[in-house]
């Protein structure tokens, strides 16, 4: 008897999940790169998929006041950072031909698109009532941030999840996940913290690639400016 609501259920998301991917090119555009990824099987892609869905990957907005703060954000945002890390590819290429072993396509699709999956399920809706610019009290949405799904840091959350949704992820890979922020998210407390992000920016221009990819996307493709 208990069979039937969780078949239903299942039936339910696999229905909003179809629904989702009608209405959303990014999705498939998101989906289509993970294919194209020759470690990746159709199984491991489709875990990944069901577990993104899962933690409100897609649903996220990239951040709640800077950049993409509307749901699918940041879906938008990995694209975006793919998009920047394959230029930034190809131009460093052309003046670094050697870096080539280095920065195979398949690590930069994976890097870019996946580096902010600890953002899944972290921003929550809510209504706020605001002043407007005349002073009249008028409702707006907006989002509250909740760490309290897994507060193990920023890049090293987006490493564990992935690795915890079975994804075989190159030491290079991992790197550049959790070394996405550069220098802002080192705690100069810690000797051990400055010399391991320095020292992984020394192996491989992935991580340096990754970081620049993410800050272009985020303050040249995403970031409204007043130009006066
Ligand atoms: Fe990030
Ligand atoms: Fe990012």
């Amino acid at each position: 008897m208990q069979q039937a609501p969780l078949y239903f259920a299942e039936k339910t998301k696999r229905y909003h999940m179809k629904k989702q991917k009608e209405k959303n090119p990014d999705l498939e555009t998101f989906k289509a790169l993970l294919q194209s990824v020759e470690k990746f099987t159709e199984e491991d892609v489709n875990y990944l998929m069901e577990d993104l869905e899962h933690w409100g990957f897609f649903r996220m907005p990239a951040s709640c006041k800077k950049h993409n703060c509307y749901e699918g954000g940041l879906l938008k945002h990995s694209l975006n950072v793919c998009q920047m890390a394959q230029m930034l590819r190809e131009q460093a290429l052309s003046i670094r031909p050697d870096l080539a072993p280095l920065l195979p396509m398949d690590s930069v699709i994976i890097a870019s698109l996946l580096h902010d999956v600890c953002k899944s399920g972290i921003y929550q809706k809510v209504t706020r009532r605001l002043k407007n610019e005349i002073g009249l009290w008028e409702s707006s949405s907006a989002y509250n941030i909740d760490y309290s799904y897994l507060p193990v840091g920023h890049g090293e959350k987006s490493v564990i999840m992935l690795l915890r949704s079975g994804l075989d992820l190159s030491d290079d890979e991992i790197m550049a996940i959790r070394w996405h922020m550069g220098g802002w998210d080192l705690p100069y407390q810690s000797q051990e913290m400055i010399a391991s992000q320095k020292k992984a920016c020394e192996i491989t221009p992935l991580v340096t690639l990754i970081h620049t990819a993410d800050a272009m996307a985020a303050n040249l493709m995403e970031r409204p400016y007043t130009i006066l």
